[in-house]
């Protein structure tokens, strides 16, 4: 009987479970359209548009290859060859050293950004994927300035899950801050759809790695003494803003005063943000002179040696 019954629960479970799927709405249901119909005359993408999109795209061939290849031990190259357009490979990438999964989260993260790239391509078109430096050196020379100080061993960005969490941490903070920054430049419905997509998920990224270092905030990174996962990270959220040169727009991921904090009330700062909890925007320029590790829009260097490309970043060597 006891069986029986159960049969009867599992059948009525499955017919429940088609019953749903029958019921969710196909994407041509008129009921899942946007609610407020295009208004007569409304632009899908505008040309400048299409400058502010594509520039995300330097920062994101920069992510996805350290992502795919920090996981993978192989890049973008490897998932979809057209993408990078005959762009170079990056120098110096390579498999870290990472758990399970600490392996499955960077793939994770290199394979949404292999999804971005495809679709700033497509629909606002691209350019090849600019030469790129993730040696471990390059990372060992950002961790030296944004310490302050020459860490001896240097540190190794792919030699252990810490570390390697720590140098993701410099990277999606810029894409998200520079994807609010363009923000209100964009006009084209099919424009801010995309943006908004991206955004959602790159500021999820960036959250992801936030959390997984605030949980390991006091521990010192070995071999490091006395220097704390919390300390690196206010560090180089330092670094950031001192290179960027507009303002505090970057905290670690715990504060020295609850002040700094959401509302004012709280040492925890897993996700980094402004007044009202709003994250902070930062333009193409603040994005580039991180990324150059040069101060300077117009001086290419770090991770991107002979520069980034498209409209917006050519447009400042042409004022140099
Ligand atoms: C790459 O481009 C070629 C030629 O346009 C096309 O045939 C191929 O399907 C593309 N590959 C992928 C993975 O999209
Ligand atoms: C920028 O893209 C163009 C093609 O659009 C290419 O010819 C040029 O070499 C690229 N420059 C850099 C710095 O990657």
């Amino acid at each position: 009987m006891a069986a029986m019954a159960r049969l009867h629960g599992t059948i009525f479970f499955l017919l429940l479970l088609l019953g749903t799927a029958a019921a969710v709405p196909q994407n041509d249901d008129p009921r899942c359209r946007p609610t407020l119909p295009l208004r007569r005359g409304a632009i899908a993408v505008y040309p400048s548009d299409m400058e502010q999109l594509q520039f995300l795209l330097n920062a994101k061939f920069v992510e996805a290859e350290w992502f795919l290849h920090g996981a993978l031990g192989r890049g973008l190259d490897y998932l979809d060859r057209n993408l990078s357009a005959g762009g170079p490979a990056p120098t110096g990438a390579r498999k870290a050293n990472l758990d399970f999964r600490t392996t499955e989260i960077a793939a994770e993260l290199g394979y949404q950004e292999v999804g971005h790239i495809r679709a700033i391509t497509q629909s606002m078109g691209g350019f090849p994927r600019p030469a790129i430096d993730l040696s471990a050196d390059r990372f060992a020379a950002v961790m030296d300035d944004a310490m302050g100080a020459r860490l001896d061993p240097p540190f190794d960005a792919y030699a252990g899950d810490l570390n390697f969490l720590l140098a993701s941490y410099i990277l999606p903070h810029v894409t998200a801050s520079v994807a609010v920054g363009i923000a209100p430049n964009l006009m084209g419905y099919a424009s801010k759809r995309l943006h908004a997509g991206m955004l959602a998920v790159e500021a999820g990224q960036e959250a992801v790695i936030r959390l997984l270092l605030y949980q390991r905030a006091d521990e010192a990174v070995a071999p490091y003494k006395g220097r704390t996962v919390a300390e690196f990270t206010r560090r180089i959220s330092d670094w950031r803003n001192g290179l960027s040169g507009c303002g505090a727009k970057d905290e670690g991921v715990k504060v020295l005063d609850r002040r700094q904090g959401a509302e004012r009330r709280t040492v925890s700062n897993i996700l980094g943000a402004g007044v009202d909890s709003l994250g902070y925007g930062r333009t193409p320029a603040e994005a580039l002179r991180i990324l150059y590790g040069s101060r300077n829009e117009q001086v290419p260097g770090g991770f991107l040696p002979s520069g980034a490309n498209g409209t917006v970043a050519r447009g400042f060597f042409q004022l140099a």
